[in-house]
């Protein structure tokens, strides 16, 4: 999604503002521009396409200046052109928008009746004129803006400068995520606290309806016109890890730093093979009360919260439903008393998840309902982590590829931590069963290590998917949601048409799309479903279809003719997911570098998707 990045300093800022994009890259965008102010002027370039096309145009326009506002933008009103590109200029005000102005067109109309002239076909622009309007009754930025906010209605964060206050950066944090980089006579706001590492680690996050004022050496924020108080936080997030190293992309990184993440996530919760005492305590009472579990989260984390299902059902007897944040919002479910709302989410920031988790909390209140609210998550400073009743954290460093890798598995991880959590307050799971789970936990890392030995192999096999139009993933238990995992991984990075059934669902229709033409996945770990599976596995091969499995190695599944096996080292049945998500996620990885797409930054797709 968007990004922004801006800065009042007393050196020229081109160079952050420019590196600051780069690093906001994997967030996902079509175009990017910035705006400097010098000597009362605005300067601005704007690019499609990457932000190196805009850094070219930087260097040889030479623009510079201390007072500035950068942008990456994602279409959403208007095409990704130069003309739609942030920032939007009016008479001296310059401005970059995150998220929608959903009231856009009738304030446009209203605008173009006073004489305003658009350039652009977005929503942004409107902030930019509403703004400029504005300052005709009052000579201050902060004033002006403080006139407009209550004028837009949607979810936004803003940056907003002016040829007349070169000293001056306003912004506005309005259901979009927005961090102020507090720095030593400079400072920062930026949409995401990664763009500004480089120069800060002290950050003040942004609450709704927040108006802050930087200058190089004060920060004032507002809340409904009143002078607060945020506090300054420290992030121990270093700059090395949210680079690539010796990795060809992101991806390859972060799926080989899962055994490490894994044991990072786990490590806060356990004690030996027994959770500790402090682990989620504030929790228990809570917890203690609650008689089932709503888990709800978009795309891989969904899948995520689909696993957690059969966990909570099999090992704690605890019902669990899950849902698409995207349908669960908008289709007015009962809220249930005593129920345990999980969002899981690798941003903390997805507005579905959010918009969800909202709702839900205004409608409990509206009833008087009893209910708990927990969020699964990446980001501890998220909007998710702070408007929830608790969090766990998953420690799995920042994650830049958009495509989920290490966060899905240290979700898994902890969604084990909590269900194991629940059972042991509920007494729903005995001391022996939870010593038995963690000690394979702990063995997990391992035999992802032992996994990730097979890349080789699992990159000769995707040479055999490049020419594919189609791919089918099956699994069955908790390996049909690694098989919807697997499909979204190869159709979001290789743009391959994949799907992911539960293998017993296939003779229910998708069979008929079996051919010699159709690459089959199957998901084989060694569970009680394995014969179940193994015939499933024949009904393709006798339509024709090539089958590429997974294999528990004592699965006795063997290589024959057009089925290809790589063995998985064997794994306790109910963590196999955690291990199986592994190959799936390498053979996605290898046909797209084969394919030649951009795997960090798939086409269409953005990392934090903070607009519906
Ligand atoms: C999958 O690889 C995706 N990046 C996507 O499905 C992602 O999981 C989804 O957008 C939810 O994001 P979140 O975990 O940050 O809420």
């Amino acid at each position: 999604m968007c990004g922004i990045v801006g800065g009042v300093a007393e050196r020229n800022i081109s160079n952050i503002l420019i590196e600051g994009l780069k690093r906001l890259e994997y967030r996902g965008y079509d175009s990017a521009g910035l705006a400097l102010i010098n000597q009362g002027q605005v300067l601005r370039e704007r690019r499609v396409g990457k932000v190196a096309n805009l850094e070219q145009a930087v260097l040889a326009s030479q623009v510079s200046g201390s007072l500035g506002i950068a942008h990456t933008r994602w279409a959403t009103h208007g095409k990704p052109t130069e003309e739609n590109a942030h920032p939007h200029i009016s008479g001296n005000v310059a401005v970059v928008h995150n998220g929608i102005i959903e009231n856009y067109q009738e304030l446009k109309d209203d605008l173009e009746a006073l004489g305003y002239v658009f350039t652009s076909q977005t929503d942004t622009e409107v902030v930019a004129h509403l703004i400029n309007d504005a300052l005709k009754t009052t000579p201050s930025l902060l004033e002006a803006t403080r006139q407009v906010v209550p004028q837009l209605k949607g979810a936004y964060a803003l940056g907003i400068v002016h040829t007349d206050h070169p000293d001056e950066l306003i912004t506005v944090r309005e259901g979009s995520p927005l961090v102020i980089g507090v720095g030593i006579g400079e400072n920062f706001i930026s949409s995401d606290q990664l763009a500004l590492l480089p120069i800060t680690n002290r950050f003040i996050y942004l609450e709704e309806g927040d108006i802050a004022r930087l200058t190089r050496n004060s920060i004032e924020v507002f809340i409904d016109g009143q002078l607060i108080d945020r506090p300054v936080k420290e992030l121990d997030a270093t700059v090395s890890n949210a680079s690539k190293g010796e990795y060809k992309h992101y991806m390859l990184k972060e799926i080989y730093e899962q055994p490490e993440a894994i044991k990072q996530t786990i490590s806060q919760a356990l004690n030996g093979n027994a959770l500790r005492e402090d682990f989620l305590a504030s929790a228990i009472q809570d917890f203690a009360n609650i008689q089932q579990v709503q888990i709800i989260a978009c795309g891989t984390s969904y899948h995520a919260g689909m696993i957690a299902k059969y966990w909570f059902e099999q090992l704690i007897d605890l019902p669990c439903q899950v849902e698409i944040a995207s349908e669960f919002r908008y289709r007015s479910p009962v809220i249930v008393n005593n129920t345990l709302y999980v969002c899981i989410s690798q941003s903390g920031e997805t507005a579905d998840t959010l918009a969800a988790l909202r709702d839900t909390q205004k409608r409990a209140a509206a009833k008087s309902l009893n209910i708990t609210t927990m969020t699964i998550c990446n980001v501890a400073t998220s909007s998710m982590v702070r408007e929830t009743n608790h969090s766990l954290l998953t420690l799995a460093g920042p994650e830049i590829g958009v495509a989920s890798t290490k966060a899905f598995t240290t979700q898994l991880a902890a969604l084990m931590l909590l269900v194991l959590k629940i059972g042991q307050i509920k007494q729903t799971i005995s001391d022996t069963q939870i010593a038995e789970i963690v000690a394979e936990l702990w063995h997990t890392p391992k035999v992802i290590l032992d996994t990730l030995q097979n890349d080789k192999e699992i990159l000769r096999l995707s040479e055999l998917f490049v020419e594919k139009q189609h791919c089918l993933f099956l699994g069955r238990g908790t390996h049909f949601p690694i098989a919807l995992e697997g499909a979204l991984k190869l159709k979001e990075i290789s743009y391959i048409h994949a799907e992911g059934y539960a293998a017993g669902e296939l003779k229910h229709g998708p069979l008929a799309l079996v051919d010699n033409d159709m690459p089959v996945v199957i998901l084989a770990p060694q569970d009680d479903m394995l014969d179940k599976l193994k015939s499933n596995m024949e009904e393709v091969q006798a339509r024709g279809g090539e089958l590429f499995v997974f294999a528990d190695e004592n699965s006795g599944i063997k290589a024959k003719d057009r089925q290809h096996v790589v063995y998985v080292p064997s794994v306790n049945a109910i963590l196999a997911p955690i291990v199986y998500s592994v190959p799936v996620q390498l053979l996605s990885y290898h046909v797209a570098v084969l394919r030649g797409t951009d795997v960090d930054q798939p086409r269409n797709l953005a990392k934090s998707v903070t607009v519906e």
